[in-house]
């Protein structure tokens, strides 16, 4: 049976192209962020706390916010009422930009899945940090929630300079994470899954964490789900020799096989497709390692939920599902979470 968000919202929302759907829930979430009543009224969509603590950090709950639904930081308050344990914000590159030419989200309703190629549209560390130093003056910062950041490279920078594009984003934003996320996966940003063979990870995070040494936040790697297994075990290795707090799987992916090839679109495909190709990922690095993996990619209801935690995950997120499914999904999934 379809929710009152399935049957009442989405309509209203899927009647608009999917950047303007999006940009029209992210200003209302926004502007309830700051009103006190209409935070009060998204919070009857909380579940009770079931707090989980990983790589250091006291989760409320282990369910998150994927990264890209909030990518300037401008709603956390909002996202915490609903009841997320955690939000991504991001991806966040050193310098502001535009991403993309328009379109560049679409719907798959079929198939449950979308396709982006929006290119790390963002306002740029700086903004963003000086909108996150404002909200937590103003006390608003959400308590009972905890707060990722993503963090990539700016187009504009040449890979052999990736290194200091993320240590610029890192210096300025890490005062207000819970942890870092390096974004080495978005298949949007010509060249950056590069940064997943070993030398390059390496070296990214060698300079990381040279910085990170007085901040001391867990650098968490968000990985392909189009890595070979070789690929994926070396990325692995080199996350148990760089001391990796946690691993993101996974990011979109490149594999359209699910999509009708009239209807395809380039980009990254998130989604119930992306599912079980995202759990086998899951699955390996929890028999390979003892780094604790967050779930991302396919999770629509609670069994998809449930596979995830069997195959090994500590955490979730979610994004693409949120999108089908409205906040039922994240009390859905929690009714399951022991
Ligand atoms: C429209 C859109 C934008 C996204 N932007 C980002 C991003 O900026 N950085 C990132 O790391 N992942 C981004 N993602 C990937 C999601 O965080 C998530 O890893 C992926 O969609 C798989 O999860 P899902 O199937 O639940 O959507 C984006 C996904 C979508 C659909």
């Amino acid at each position: 049976m379809k929710n009152g968000y399935e049957r009442f919202i989405r309509p209203v929302l899927f009647s608009l192209d999917a950047e303007t759907a999006h940009n029209f829930t992210i200003a209302l979430l926004r502007s309830a962020s700051y009103v006190d009543p209409a935070l009060r009224a998204l919070s009857s969509f909380q579940s009770a706390p079931k707090p989980k603590t990983v790589f250091g950090v006291n989760f409320p709950n282990p369910i998150g916010l994927g990264a890209g639904l909030d990518k300037n930081g401008v709603a956390l308050p909002a996202w915490a009422a609903m009841g997320f344990g955690f939000i991504e914000i991001g991806t966040v590159t050193a310098k502001a930009q535009p991403g993309n030419p328009k379109p560049r989200i679409f719907r798959f309703p079929d198939q449950q899945a979308l396709i982006n190629r929006l290119g790390f549209n963002n306002d740029g560390a700086e903004a963003i940090a000086s909108r996150l130093r404002r909200l937590r003056e103003s006390r608003r910062w959400p308590g009972n929630c905890r707060v990722g950041i993503n963090i990539g490279k700016s187009r504009v920078t040449p890979l052999t300079e990736a290194t200091e594009d993320y240590l610029c984003s890192f210096r300025l934003l890490r005062d207000f994470a819970d942890y870092i996320a390096l974004n080495v996966s978005s298949p949007n940003t010509p060249g950056l899954r590069e940064l997943q063979e070993p030398t390059a990870l390496s070296q990214l995070l060698r300079a990381i964490r040279d910085e990170n040494q007085i901040s001391a936040r867990p650098i968490l790697v968000k990985i392909a789900p189009d890595l070979s297994a070789t690929e994926l075990e070396e990325v692995i290795a080199v996350c148990e020799k760089s001391e990796v707090a946690g691993i993101i799987a996974t990011n979109t992916t490149l594999d359209h096989s699910s999509i009708p090839p009239a209807r395809d679109q380039a980009g990254g495909l998130s989604g119930v497709p992306l599912r079980e190709k995202s759990t086998a990922f899951v699955r390996s690095i929890f028999a390979r390692s003892k780094i604790p993996v967050i779930a991302s990619g396919g999770i629509s209801d609670a069994k998809s939920a449930r596979e995830k935690f069997e195959a090994g995950a500590q955490l979730l997120q979610i994004y693409t599902g949120y999108i089908y499914r409205g906040p039922r999904l994240l009390r859905d999934i929690m009714e399951t979470v022991s």
